[in-house]
């Protein structure tokens, strides 16, 4: 009896790091340069995350960006960050305009956000929500 037990346990703590090393190799660390790095820090310091989440961090009073460019194209969202639509409307007063460099590397970290796999996450309710 003593015997199985300490065999299940062996082998559900074999199968939890199996699974465990499966789940983290899905990011993909290649990707992660330094022009990555830069838009994380961007991210941060003009304040995204006050209101953006990515991966479920960050404010819940704008849409959630972990996917936006499977939805979203780049050279629009270029053109949002870079220039506030002319028409003040409330998705214009609440961004800040954005360098061109910074523009690049939080482009360039929106792109690697969207490169880890999420098993579908975030869910359809939300992009619908947009
Ligand atoms: C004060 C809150 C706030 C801050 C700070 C903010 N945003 Fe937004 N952002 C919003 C809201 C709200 C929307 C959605 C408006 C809409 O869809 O009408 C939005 C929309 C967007 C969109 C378009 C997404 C889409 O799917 O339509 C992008 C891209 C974006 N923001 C990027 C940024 C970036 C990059 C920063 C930091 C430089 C930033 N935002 C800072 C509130 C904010």
């Amino acid at each position: 009896m003593k015997k199985v037990f300490i065999a299940s346990l062996i082998s559900s703590i074999a199968i939890f790091l199996y699974l465990t090393v499966m789940t983290t190799n899905q990011v993909s660390y290649d990707r992660l340069n330094d022009k990555v790095i830069e838009g994380k820090k961007v991210w941060q310091r003009k304040a995204c995350v006050e209101c953006h989440t990515i991966f479920g961090n960050g404010g819940y009073n704008a849409p959630d960006l972990t996917k936006t460019l499977n939805t979203r194209n780049k050279s629009a969202i270029r053109s949002f960050l870079k220039e506030r639509p002319v028409i003040r409307t409330a998705k214009a007063k609440r961004h800040i305009k954005l360098a061109e460099e910074e523009i690049d590397s939080v482009l360039s970290y929106l792109e690697f956000v969207n490169t880890v796999e999420l098993n579908g996450w975030p869910p359809d309710p939300i992009r619908l929500n947009r």
